[in-house]
C-alpha cells in the first residue's frame, strides 16, 4: 500500500492531471507532474512540476526518484519512457495496457481476439493498401491514423467511392503516417461509456454509464444515468469488467461503446486513465473517478460509486472565449450547477477549459437546463434534443 503521505508521480500534466492531484490530496498524498510542454494545469496545483523532454533520461531518473509511485493522465507514452520508469518505481497502470490501448491496430487486434464486440476493420500503411482497405470495408468509412489521435483529430470520414478515388491525397492529408486503421462507420442509436476501477488484485469496481454526445466529434456532454434498459448498462458494465481483467489494469479503464440499430453494444476505443465522460463522478457520485484511481494506484478500498443525483456534464471549449472570457454568473447563480475551470492559459478554438455538471432529480430536466445555459453562454444553440 502506498500511504497517504506518500508522493504519487503523474506523466502528463493537462486538466486530468489536475482532476487526480485534487481528489489525491484529499487523501493526503502529494505529487509531482513530468510535462513536456511548459507551465501545465496539473503543476499548478502539485507539489512540483518537472519540465523536461520524454527524452531526458537524467530528468526522468530524477523524476522517478522522487515519487513512491508514477501513474499518468495520458497514455502517448514512449513504451521505452515507461520501462525506464518501472526500473525505478512501480508505474501503474503497467505498460501492456498502454501499449494496447495507444494504438488502434493493437486495440482492434486485442478487442477482436478476445472476442470482444467491435466494429470492422482494416489497416493499410500506404496510399495503395489504402485504396484496397476503403474498398473491404466498404462506404460509409472511417480511416483513423494508428497513433496519437484524440477529439476526432487524424480521422476522415468517407461517405461514397468517388471520395476515396484519390488515396495519395488523403494519405498527405494525414500526414503520411506509417498505419492507418479503416472502421466501418457504424450506424449508431447512441454512444456511451463505462469506467472501471480496478486494482492490482482483481477488485474491481464500474462507474454508472454514461450516454454522450458528440459534437463535431468531441464530446460535449454525458447524461447520467444513460437512457437506456437495465440490460444495457449491465452489458457495459461486463464488457468493461472483462476489458480491466484482460489488460490487468491497475487504475482506470474507460470503454467508450456504441449501441447499434439492434440494440448491441459495440466496444469503440478505450483509454486506460480518466475520461471526460467521467468528470460527472466529481459531483454526483460519493467517489470520483479521479478519486478512485488514486486508490487504485495507491491500494486503497474503493469508494462507492453510487450515483448521488442524475446530471448532466457539459464541455466548455475556448470557442466560448471568443468574445473574452464568458459571462459566469447565470451558471454559478444556478445552485444545481457545479463550475470547474482548468486555468489553461490560451483558450484555443476546441480546447477543453472546463465543464459544468448540473445536478436535478429529474434528468429531463437537468438536460433541458444544462442545454440552455450552454446556449446562452454560446450565444447558439448547437445541441440537439
Ligand atoms: N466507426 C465509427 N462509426 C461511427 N462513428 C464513429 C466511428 N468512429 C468514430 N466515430 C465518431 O467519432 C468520434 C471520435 O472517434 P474515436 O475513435 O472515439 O476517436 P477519438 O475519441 O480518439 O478522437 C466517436 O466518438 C464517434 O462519434
Ligand atoms: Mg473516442
Amino acid at each position: 500500500m502506498i500511504a497517504p503521505g506518500s508522493t504519487i508521480g503523474i506523466l502528463g500534466g493537462g486538466q486530468l492531471g489536475r482532476m487526480l492531484v485534487l481528489a489525491g490530496r484529499a487523501l493526503g498524498y502529494r505529487f509531482h507532474i513530468f510535462e513536456p510542454k511548459g507551465p501545465c494545469p496539473a503543476g499548478m496545483v502539485a507539489d512540483l512540476e518537472v519540465n523536461a523532454d520524454y527524452s531526458d533520461e537524467a530528468a526522468l531518473q530524477r523524476f522517478a526518484e522522487g515519487v513512491d509511485v508514477i501513474t499518468l493522465e495520458f497514455e502517448n507514452i514512449p513504451s521505452a519512457v515507461l520501462d525506464r520508469l518501472s526500473a525505478i518505481r512501480p508505474v501503474l497502470p503497467r505498460t501492456q495496457a498502454l501499449h494496447i490501448c495507444q494504438h488502434r491496430q493493437r486495440e482492434k487486434d486485442f478487442l477482436q481476439a478476445s472476442g470482444l464486440p467491435c466494429v470492422p476493420f482494416a489497416y493499410a500503411d500506404s496510399p495503395a493498401s489504402l485504396k484496397a482497405a476503403v474498398h473491404r470495408i466498404g462506404f460509409p468509412c472511417v480511416i483513423k491514423t494508428a497513433a496519437f489521435g484524440y477529439d476526432g483529430k487524424g480521422q476522415i470520414k468517407l461517405n461514397a467511392p468517388e471520395e476515396a478515388a484519390d488515396c495519395d491525397y488523403l494519405w498527405n492529408y494525414l500526414e503520411r503516417p506509417p498505419r492507418v486503421v479503416v472502421e466501418k462507420w457504424i450506424h449508431h442509436v447512441g454512444e456511451f461509456s463505462v469506467i472501471c476501477a480496478r486494482k492490482a488484485d482483481g477488485t474491481k469496481i464500474t462507474f454508472p454509464m454514461a450516454e454522450n454526445v458528440h459534437v463535431h466529434h468531441i464530446l460535449h456532454a454525458s447524461i447520467v444515468p444513460a437512457r437506456v434498459t437495465e440490460a444495457t448498462q449491465t452489458t457495459g458494465a461486463l464488457l468493461a469488467c472483462k476489458i480491466a481483467d484482460l489488460l490487468d489494469v491497475v487504475g482506470l479503464i474507460a470503454v467508450e461503446l456504441f449501441l447499434d440499430d439492434d440494440g448491441q453494444l459495440i466496444v469503440n476505443e478505450m483509454a486506460p486513465r480518466p475520461h471526460n465522460s467521467g468528470h460527472y463522478s466529481i459531483d454526483a457520485c460519493l467517489t470520483s473517478q479521479f478519486e478512485q484511481h488514486i486508490r487504485a494506484v495507491a491500494d486503497l478500498p474503493f469508494g462507492s460509486t453510487e450515483l448521488l443525483k442524475p446530471s448532466v456534464m457539459i464541455n466548455l471549449l475556448g470557442d466560448l472565449w471568443a468574445g473574452g472570457e464568458p459571462d459566469w454568473d447565470a451558471l454559478l447563480a444556478d445552485p444545481r450547477i457545479k463550475l470547474h475551470l482548468y486555468d489553461k492559459g490560451q483558450p484555443r478554438s476546441g480546447r477543453k477549459m472546463g465543464h459544468f455538471t448540473l445536478l436535478d432529480d429529474d434528468l429531463d430536466d437537468a438536460l433541458a437546463c444544462a442545454e440552455a445555459h450552454f446556449a446562452k453562454l454560446s450565444g447558439t444553440v448547437t445541441l440537439k434534443k
